[in-house]
């Protein structure tokens, strides 16, 4: 005996299962369009200042915490971060923000470098975050520079990643030649965790890091475009009118290997935030102000 609309007399759809109505169609079709929606979407988030920029983010990544204490946060060095490293920490001083459970993987580290090293991202991300919040360091990872067989940790480090469900949100900053994580230009866009060579350009960029007369390491670890591209959402942050031109050529450019933050084009929920002196050198700021004031509600979960 068949029960539903056609029992009653409807006519029915030939392709519709036995147990489905018009309007359960209906409503599977439109959240497939919404999820569609919420697919492959660039935020450009365009803050009054730095600090504005990264309280947003912090505000962001709390929470996430809150809603999944278990959360697989994906971290980034350089001078970009570390006013929201300040806010977490303030957060969870103040306010109670728990990162026992949080798991984090760093995107990079130089080849070379001993954990003790204090241009080493490991001492960077213990004196930057880690000391400041309660996650369990046996929760922390961060590529090992000193490894005898780079290869096969990268392999591993990937393995720990998936092992820990994929990372939850990342975090990015951008190198003045646009690279994210140590993906110099002409990285593949489909690359992994690895071995890469830093341009000249980029350790002269991070010479302030080491001190006077100290060579920045040659080689790095990074995780690739790939594994970038495989989180599920992503918080690139750009300060400043050194990062305005790379920035424009990664949001409004063509997606190109040569402007490695540009791959955030595919990726699935890639939020970019920006002071005003990093949007300088984009042509659509109206255009991203209005997007962000006009969001509806069901995005701004
Ligand atoms: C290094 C890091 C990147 C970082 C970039 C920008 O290359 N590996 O992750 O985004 O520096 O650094 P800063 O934030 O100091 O400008």
């Amino acid at each position: 005996m068949h029960s539903g609309a056609a029992s009653q007399g409807h006519p029915r759809a030939s392709w519709l299962g036995p147990r489905q109505t018009m309007l359960e169609v209906f409503i599977a079709l439109l959240s497939c369009v919404v999820r569609c929606i919420r697919a492959f979407v660039m935020e450009v988030i365009i803050q009054p200042s730095q600090e504005a920029a990264s309280l947003l983010a912090a505000k962001m990544i709390a929470s996430l915490v809150r809603r999944k204490p278990a959360a697989v946060l994906g971290l980034a060095t350089g001078s970009t971060p570390l006013g929201l490293y300040r806010e977490l920490a303030r957060m969870h001083r103040e306010e109670g923000l728990d990162f026992q459970r949080a798991t984090t993987f760093n995107l990079d580290e130089y080849v070379g470098l001993a954990p003790g090293h204090p241009a080493s991202y490991h001492h960077f991300m213990r004196e930057n975050l880690f000391r400041h919040i309660n996650v369990a360091p046996e929760n922390t990872h961060i590529p090992d520079g000193l490894s005898c067989d780079i290869p096969a940790t990268c392999e591993a480090y990937e393995a720990s990643i998936r092992a820990a469900g994929g990372i939850d949100l990342q975090i990015l900053g951008i190198g003045s030649d646009g690279h994210i994580g140590f993906n110099e230009p002409a990285s593949s866009l489909a690359s992994r965790t690895r071995i890469k060579t830093l341009t000249p350009r980029t350790r002269a960029d991070n010479a302030p890091f080491f001190a006077q007369g100290e060579e920045v390491p040659h080689h790095v670890i990074t995780m690739g475009i790939g594994t970038i591209l495989e989180t599920r959402q992503v918080l690139l942050l750009g300060f400043g009118l050194k990062k305005a031109e790379a920035l424009a050529a990664a949001i409004e450019g063509p997606v190109s290997p040569m402007v490695p933050a540009s791959a955030l084009h595919f990726h699935p929920r890639a939020h970019v935030i920006l002071d005003e002196a990093a949007a300088t050198r984009l042509e659509r700021t109206d255009y991203y102000r209005h997007v962000f004031d006009n969001k509806p509600v069901w995005q701004k979960q």
